[in-house]
C-alpha cells in the first residue's frame, strides 16, 4: 500500500498553498503537468509540456465544435490552449480556488475572447448536466483524487454519449512502495494509492468506457523529472535569495529521488483514451 489517507481537503489545502510556490518556481504561467520529451536529448520542458497538450488534444480528436471540459484544469494553460488552437468552447473544474483565481485573471488581453469559463469544485460532485460536454480531458489530475470511482461515474455522466474521455495521469505500477517511494512521490504531493498501467483500464471498464488507446509513457516522466530537477539546482545557484535557494535545492533532491522511484517501478505515467458508448 502507499500510505495514511489523504482527504480532499488535504489535497485542496496542499494545492491552495502551493500555487504561488510553483508559479515561481516551476513555471510561471502555470503549467503543472509532465512533459512530451523528443529523448534523452530534449531539455525544453515548456515546448515538451505543450507537446503533452497537443498529444492529448490529438488523440482526443478536439476540433472547433468541441466543448471541453478540464478536470483538474489547475491554473487553466491547457484550456487556453485548446480555445486558443481549435475556437472551441471550454470549462475548466478545479479543486483549488487559488488556482481557478489565477486561471480567471488570465482571461484578459489576447486571451480575453476565449470561450472558456473556470469554475471552482470537485470532480466528485460536478456541477454541470448529464451529457453535457463532448469531451473530458484531464492532465496529472485524477490520481489525486481519493475517491477515484466516483470520479469516473461523473465523467461518465457529464459526456454527451459518444464522447470522449481523454487524459494524461500518474500511475501506481505496484502495491509496495518503499519508504523513500512514498515521502517523495506519494506523500510530497498527497497522493492516495494509485492504478497501474492495466488496472487504470480495467477502472475505466467498470465505469461504462470503452478503452480507445493507452499508452505507457514512463521515460516521459524520468525526463520531465531530469529537466526540472537540473533547472533548480541551475536556478539555486544563480538567486540571491537564500529561502529561494533553500526551495530549489530541496526540490531538485525531491527530483533526484523521484527518478530513482521510477527506476525502482514505483513511479509511471499514461496517457488513456476511452469512449462513452453512443
Ligand atoms: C498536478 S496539478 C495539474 C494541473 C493542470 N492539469 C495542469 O496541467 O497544469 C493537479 C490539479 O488537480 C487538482 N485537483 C485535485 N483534486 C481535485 C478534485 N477532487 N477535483 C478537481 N480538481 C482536483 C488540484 O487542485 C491541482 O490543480
Amino acid at each position: 500500500m502507499t500510505t495514511q489517507s489523504f482527504t480532499e481537503q488535504d489535497v485542496e489545502s496542499f494545492f491552495d498553498q502551493t500555487t504561488s510556490t510553483y508559479l515561481n518556481f516551476w513555471d510561471s504561467s502555470g503549467v503543472l503537468h509532465t512533459g512530451y520529451f523528443d529523448g534523452d536529448d530534449d531539455h525544453d520542458y515548456q515546448a515538451a509540456a505543450e507537446r503533452t497538450s497537443d498529444v492529448v488534444a490529438t488523440e482526443a480528436g478536439i476540433n472547433a465544435s468541441s466543448y471541453v471540459l478540464d478536470v483538474g484544469c489547475g491554473c487553466g494553460p491547457f484550456l487556453m490552449y485548446l480555445t486558443g488552437r481549435f475556437g472551441c468552447r471550454g470549462e475548466g473544474l478545479d479543486l483549488s480556488i487559488e488556482r481557478i483565481n489565477f486561471a480567471r485573471e488570465q482571461l484578459t488581453g489576447d486571451k480575453a475572447d476565449l470561450n472558456v469559463n473556470f469554475t471552482h469544485g470537485s470532480a466528485t460532485a460536478m456541477p454541470y448536466e448529464d451529457n453535457t460536454f463532448t469531451h473530458v480531458v484531464s492532465q496529472d489530475s485524477l490520481c489525486l483524487i481519493p475517491d477515484k470511482p466516483k470520479t469516473h461515474s461523473e465523467v461518465f455522466r457529464v459526456l454527451q454519449p459518444g464522447g470522449v474521455f481523454a487524459f494524461s495521469d500518474f500511475l501506481q505500477p505496484k502495491t509496495d512502495i518503499s519508504e523513500r517511494g512514498r515521502k517523495h512521490v506519494y506523500d510530497r504531493v498527497r497522493w492516495n494509492n494509485g492504478y497501474s498501467y492495466m488496472g487504470y483500464q480495467q477502472a475505466l471498464e467498470e465505469a461504462g468506457f470503452v478503452v480507445t488507446h493507452a499508452r505507457n509513457l514512463e521515460p516521459q516522466i524520468r525526463q520531465t523529472y531530469r529537466v526540472i530537477g537540473k533547472a533548480a539546482t541551475e536556478r539555486a545557484a544563480e538567486t540571491d535569495d537564500p529561502a529561494a535557494r533553500e526551495w530549489m535545492l530541496g526540490f531538485a533532491e525531491s527530483c533526484g529521488e523521484i527518478e530513482h522511484a521510477i527506476d525502482r517501478g514505483e513511479f509511471g505515467w499514461g496517457i488513456f483514451v476511452a469512449r462513452k458508448p453512443a
